[in-house]
């Protein structure tokens, strides 16, 4: 079968939305403890990973990613857990940076990191074939950081971490920063003054109730226009135009040039009509939503022998099926899933 004339591009979920990112979760192990992502009081010694044997290996990632690159995804981003400590995963970009699309166009690949190991592997990683980096990084002060990440790795690590993946010329580096009330609020404006001239996008994250473990709960959140207006008074902003349809930030630029900033409200603003993402865990299931239960097994299939035709169609059907929008959803109680994945195992 040709797949390149079965399906029209672009494939459309019910509800009209195209697929176009893959986010490829390499790792559900973590070197930080964040609290709103992998609480140590569950993430402690005794949590059991995924085996080895469980993963997808680089192979078998690039074989299904390949695929999906045939139903229209040009983007494509790693994330974990740490996408870092996956040995070898340079490997694993270079033959992603071999895969063309329909058009014979590489795709973009993106890693989410926590920077912590960036500073030895920014280099490698770029020769690779990796586009851009965007850190994870929720205050500047070892203290904040140490309430946030529970670890006593120091802020300076991870900020070496940006500065050699600068050096190393990735381009459009952007910094992630979850804000939690009461927690690293007090970090935003220092925050957004480090940041400013620096080239470096900062984005505010709403922090969301992904997973089941983190406790969340909405008081917990600070509201992007509540960001906005507090490093407005500061700074004044201009709203800019999204990049690109379906984008997950709201952009902003410092009136007086000092660079770009974003917020993502996906608490207080769902942006789940223009979702495109879809997201393959550690061990092959494959997840469109953030907030999914369940997911489909693509590995068994691909260790049974399924051919590219039979692989193809199970990811293009489920994707033409999904109907997930949480976001729109969560204030609904009875639509509730009874036990989220956690945001370490799917992919950010
Ligand atoms: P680029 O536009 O390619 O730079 O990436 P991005 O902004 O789509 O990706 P990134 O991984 O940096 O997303 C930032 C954060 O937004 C994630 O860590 C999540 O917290 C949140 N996020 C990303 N995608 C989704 C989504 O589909 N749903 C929800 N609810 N949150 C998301
Ligand atoms: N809320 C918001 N963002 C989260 N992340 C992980 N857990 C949460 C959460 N509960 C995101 C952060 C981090 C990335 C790896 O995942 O943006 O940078
Ligand atoms: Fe690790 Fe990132 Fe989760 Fe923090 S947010 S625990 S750095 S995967
Ligand atoms: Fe997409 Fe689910 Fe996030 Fe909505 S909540 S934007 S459907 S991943």
């Amino acid at each position: 079968m040709n797949e390149e004339r079965d399906y029209a591009l672009p494939i459309l979920d019910s509800l009209q939305r195209p697929l176009h990112d893959l986010r490829i979760s390499v790792t559900d192990r973590c070197n930080l403890r964040c609290t709103y992502c992998m609480p140590r009081k569950t993430f402690d010694e005794s949590h059991t990973y995924l085996a080895r044997s469980a993963l997808l290996s680089f192979e078998e990632i690039e074989r299904l990613a390949r695929l999906f690159m045939r139903l229209g995804v040009s983007k494509i981003r790693l994330t974990g857990g740490e996408p870092l400590l996956r040995h070898g995963i340079e490997r694993l970009i270079e033959k992603l940076a071999c895969l063309r699309t329909l058009q014979g166009q590489a795709p973009e690949i993106a890693m989410t990191t926590n920077a912590v190991l960036l500073a030895r592997k920014a280099q490698a990683l770029k020769d690779a074939g990796l586009n851009r980096v965007t850190v994870s990084l929720d205050g500047l002060s070892d203290a904040t950081f140490k309430r946030m990440s529970d670890t006593n790795v120091p802020v300076a690590d991870v900020l070496q971490g940006i500065a050699a993946a600068q050096a190393a010329g990735l381009d459009t580096l952007k910094v992630n920063m979850v804000v939690k009330r009461g927690v690293n609020e007090h970090e935003i404006v220092p925050m957004a003054q480090h940041f400013r001239h620096s080239g470096i996008v900062l984005r505010f994250i709403e922090y969301m109730d992904v997973g089941s473990s983190n406790g969340w709960s909405m008081e917990d959140v600070v509201p992007a226009r509540a960001i906005l207006d507090h490093i407005g008074g500061h700074f004044p902003l201009q709203q800019l135009d999204p990049n690109y349809s379906g984008e997950v930030v709201e952009r902003w630029r410092y009136a007086d040039g000092g660079g770009e900033i974003g917020v993502i409200a996906s608490v207080t603003q769902a942006f789940c009509h223009e979702c495109s993402r879809v997201r393959l865990a550690t061990d092959g299931k494959l997840y469109h939503c953030l907030f999914a239960d369940d997911g489909l097994d693509l590995r068994a299939p691909l260790r049974d022998g399924a051919d590219d035709s039979t692989l193809t169609r199970m990811m293009a059907d489920s994707w033409k099926t999904r109907a997930d929008r949480y976001s729109q959803l969560r204030h609904a109680a009875s639509e509730y899933p009874a036990r989220k994945i956690e945001m370490s195992y799917i992919g950010g």
